[in-house]
């Protein structure tokens, strides 16, 4: 897929990823973005400053009812989904002893807001005999989220559905891509840097952390090949083949390196 002319929707498009998304669609030439967040101010100022195609909704991703809405207004308006990015996401920075609460948080934004992304785009995308699922995931769903368990479980749960998807409909014209960056400079990551929360420097020690703009810039290039994974960070498919070809070769390697960082003294706040 090019984005010419295409009327994308982008949930989670207030944030760091979501809003470079929409910038770089933008400037692609599509013909409407539609970015859909929790706060509809901070929804508004950002898709006023990606330009005249973009246009600002507040929308709880996690709500079938409102992504069903969101689906509808968008089609009526712009008569057509040619790309829905399922982009929201959150992190708990926590391991098992997360509150059910958070539990259920992570799983209902990280994987039940791409079933109802899927649910409600796809009708129309496959009565229009095409269209592309773009569902931000994380290395996290093909690796690990060191520190984070329940980011770690629906990161996974979150590719899984995107494969099933990609597999269940190719042949109807539908395209599907699990986008599955490892560290990005998002408040998401940064909040954690700074705090020097060991999730988020396993992150920093695998690999460059990348900015939205060159998350975006692979998002594009994977886009246009219509490839199903989609990693920005390509040092990602190398961890992937290690863990499985040795998986306890690649856990050894990762309890070594969170052994090293928490012997090694906390970096200052950034
Ligand atoms: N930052 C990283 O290092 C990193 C790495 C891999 C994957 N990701 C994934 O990228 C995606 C975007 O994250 P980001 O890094 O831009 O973080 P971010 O915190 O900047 O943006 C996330 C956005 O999602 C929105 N959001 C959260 N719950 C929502 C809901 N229920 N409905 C609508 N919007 C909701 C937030 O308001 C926020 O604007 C997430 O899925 C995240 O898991 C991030």
């Amino acid at each position: 897929m090019n984005l010419t002319d295409r009327v994308v929707v982008i949930t989670g498009g207030a944030g760091g990823i979501g809003s470079a998304l929409a910038r770089r669609f933008a400037a692609e030439g599509a013909a409407a973005v539609v970015l859909a967040d929790l706060d509809a101010h901070a929804t508004a100022t950002v898709a006023e400053a990606v330009g005249p195609v973009a246009r600002g909704v507040a929308v709880d991703a996690a709500d079938e009812g409102q992504v069903r809405d969101l689906v509808a207004d968008t089609e009526r308006r712009y008569g057509r989904i040619d790309l829905f990015c399922a982009n929201a996401g959150v992190a708990t920075g926590v391991g098992i002893e997360a509150a059910d609460a958070d539990w259920d948080r992570a799983w209902r934004v990280n994987v039940m807001a791409h079933v109802y992304a899927a649910r409600a785009a796809l009708p129309g995308m496959l009565a229009r005999g095409g269209g592309h699922l773009m569902h931000t995931c994380s290395a996290a769903g093909v690796l690990t989220a060191v520190g984070d368990a329940p980011y770690t479980a629906t990161k996974h749960a979150a590719v899984g559905l995107a494969e099933w998807l990609a597999i269940t409909y190719r042949d109807q014209g539908i395209r599907v891509s699990a986008l599955c960056p490892q560290g990005v400079d998002t408040p998401m990551l940064a909040d954690g840097l700074a705090t020097g929360h060991l999730a988020a420097r396993v992150i920093a020690a695998s690999g460059a952390v990348l900015t939205p703009d060159q998350v975006a810039d692979a998002a594009v290039a994977g886009l246009a090949e219509e490839r199903f994974l989609i990693l920005p960070h390509p040092e990602v498919a190398g961890y992937a083949v290690r863990r499985a070809e040795d998986p306890d070769g690649w856990q050894a390697g990762l309890r070594k390196l969170v052994r090293r960082l928490r012997a090694a003294p906390t970096p200052p706040s950034r």
